[in-house]
């Protein structure tokens, strides 16, 4: 199996936010599975231009390394969305890669993997930002098997020492039996909501969101109210 760690923060490998991430990704290391780390700052990840091309289901004319990164999402059996606290929110680099994603938010084929969200921070922001994360990955479509939200004041040493290393090690070993076991996590209540205003998006805008209005209709999704027909 495969693990995928898409990390925002600039300090790549370096930072706070790669320290927690590994801690949590050492139980499926230690189970002998793949662990693939991507940190966008370092990527060519441009930003959204907002043609909407891929609304309507054509190949976005950016060409860098988004399309790569969408691919090694689809080949993973899980992903770690995670990234430091920049003003009370993702970085730049990583809200970049989330705007680029847009049609896979609309179209959720990351259904049957699993996700957890991390933040870190000096001290503000670190529970909402973990909670956007969360979101995008429920709206992705994955299973949410847990959100972390970490604050290192003193840099690369978090304020809680080892009780939030512990804390990512247990999500760690979830993330693992969630994974194997195939286990289903309930949507929140907040996706329920985003669920009912993409379906009156699309419905009303069916002509420039061709491509998700055609992956909904197909689904039976554009007549449902929530929870929608099918693994989702
Ligand atoms: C431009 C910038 C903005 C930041 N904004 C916040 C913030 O709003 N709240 C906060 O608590 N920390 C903020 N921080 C601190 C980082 O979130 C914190 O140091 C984080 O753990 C860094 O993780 P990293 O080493 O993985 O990049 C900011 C840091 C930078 C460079």
């Amino acid at each position: 199996m495969r693990l995928l760690v898409i990390n925002g923060s600039p300090h790549a490998a370096e930072g706070n936010t790669a320290a927690l991430t590994a801690e949590l990704v050492k139980p499926w290391r230690e189970a002998g599975d793949e662990v693939v780390e991507r940190y966008v700052a370092r990527m060519d990840v441009r930003p959204c231009v907002a043609r909407a091309l891929c609304l309507a289901g054509e190949p976005c004319p950016i060409k860098d390394d988004v399309a790569a990164l969408h691919a090694e999402m689809r080949a993973a059996d899980a992903l770690v969305l995670a990234g430091p606290v920049y003003v009370f929110s993702v970085t730049a680099q990583l809200k970049a890669f989330l705007d680029r994603s847009m049609a896979l938010l609309h179209r959720p084929e990351m259904t049957g993997k699993h996700a957890v969200a991390v933040a870190t921070s000096a001290g503000m922001g670190e529970q909402e930002t973990a909670r956007y994360l969360a979101t995008c990955c429920e709206m992705l479509g994955y299973d949410l098997v847990g959100e972390l939200a970490g604050v290192f004041m003193v840099y690369s040493r978090p304020n809680d020492g080892e009780a939030l290393f512990a804390k990512a090690r247990r999500l760690g070993e979830e993330l693992v039996l969630a994974a194997r076991e195939k286990r289903k996590y309930p949507k929140l209540g907040l996706h329920a909501a985003q669920h009912r205003f993409l379906r009156d998006l699309i419905q009303r805008n069916r002509k420039l969101f061709k491509g998700d209005h055609a992956y909904w209709q197909e689904r039976g999704w554009l007549e449902t109210r929530w929870p929608p027909k099918g693994d989702y």
